[in-house]
C-alpha cells in the first residue's frame, strides 16, 4: 500500500473528484479527514465506505471560503488523528455568466471557495507541519482552466490561474521543509459540478467531440494521479501541474 500510515485531509471529500480521492487514498492505507459544507448525506456515505476499507475517518463540516473555518478544519482533523501528512485542496464551485452579468455575490463566492480557501487552509496546514518539523504533501485540484480560457466563467478561470501561481510560489518557499506542492488539472470529469452539461445531450456531444480521447474523465482517472503525488514515488516532484484531461487542453487541428 502506497500511503500506509499517512493521514490526509480532503476538502469537498464527500462527492465528485474529492470522494474519488478519499476512496483511493483509503485503499492505499491512509486515514482520512473528509471536509464538506452542504451535503452531509454524501459525506456520511463516504465515511461508511472508508470504514469498510478498514481506515480511520473523521467527517468535519467546514466552509473553506471562510478563513477561520479553515483553522477549525485543521484543528478538528488534528484532534482526531494527532497529525496530518497530506492536504488535498479539492473543494470548488463554478458559476456561469457573461462578464457583464457577473454579480458581486457570485464573483466573491467563486474566488473565496476556489482560491482564498486553499490559501488559508494551506497556511494552517503548513503551520502544523512546521510546528512538528515534518514533511508533507499539498495537492491542489485546479483545472485545465488554470491555463485555458473558459468564456462565461471568468472568476473560475481567475481562481484556477491564481491556484497555479500559488502552487508555484509555495513549491519554492516550502521546498527546504520537504513539503511538495503540486496541482492536478482535470478536464471534463463526470461529477456534480458538471450536472448541467451532463443533462444536455447537445452540449455533451460537442464537448466529447473536442476531447481527443472522446470521453469524459472519471473521478478514478484523477484519483490515480493524486495517489501518485501523495506517495513517496513523487517525493522529488514539486511545482508541477499534472493535466488529466484526455487531451482536451492542447487539442488543435485543421480539418
Ligand atoms: C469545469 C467543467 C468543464 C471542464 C472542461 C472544468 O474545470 O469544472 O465544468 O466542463 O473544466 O472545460
Amino acid at each position: 500500500m502506497r500511503l500506509a500510515g499517512k493521514r490526509a485531509l480532503v476538502t469537498g471529500g464527500g462527492r465528485g473528484i474529492g470522494q474519488g480521492i478519499v476512496l483511493a487514498f483509503a485503499r492505499e492505507g491512509a486515514d482520512i479527514a473528509i471536509d464538506y459544507v452542504g451535503n452531509a448525506a454524501a459525506a456520511e456515505q463516504t465515511r461508511a465506505e472508508v470504514e469498510k476499507l478498514g481506515r480511520r475517518v473523521v467527517v468535519v463540516q467546514a466552509d473553506v471560503s471562510v478563513p477561520s473555518e479553515t483553522q477549525k478544519l485543521i484543528g478538528a482533523s488534528l484532534e482526531a488523528f494527532g497529525s496530518l501528512d497530506i492536504l488535498v485542496n479539492n473543494a470548488g464551485i463554478e458559476r456561469r455568466a457573461p462578464f457583464l452579468e457577473i454579480t458581486e455575490k457570485d464573483y466573491r463566492a467563486v474566488i473565496d471557495v476556489d482560491l482564498t480557501g486553499p490559501f488559508f487552509l494551506t497556511q494552517a496546514f503548513v503551520r502544523h507541519l512546521r510546528q512538528t518539523s515534518r514533511p508533507g504533501k499539498i495537492i491542489n485540484i485546479s483545472s485545465v482552466h488554470e491555463e485555458l480560457p473558459f468564456p462565461h466563467f471568468t472568476p473560475y478561470c481567475m481562481a484556477k490561474g491564481g491556484l497555479k501561481m500559488m502552487m508555484r510560489n509555495l513549491a519554492i518557499e516550502l521546498g527546504d521543509c520537504g513539503i511538495t506542492v503540486n496541482n492536478i488539472a482535470p478536464g471534463a470529469i463526470e461529477t456534480p459540478i458538471n450536472r448541467n452539461l451532463l443533462n444536455d445531450p447537445r452540449k455533451l456531444s460537442a464537448l466529447k467531440a473536442n476531447i481527443p480521447m472522446r470521453r469524459l474523465g472519471q473521478t478514478a482517472d484523477v484519483a490515480g494521479v493524486a495517489v501518485f503525488l501523495a506517495s513517496p514515488a513523487a517525493d522529488y516532484v514539486t511545482g508541477a501541474t499534472v493535466v488529466v484531461d484526455g487531451g482536451l487542453l492542447w487539442n488543435y487541428s485543421e480539418q
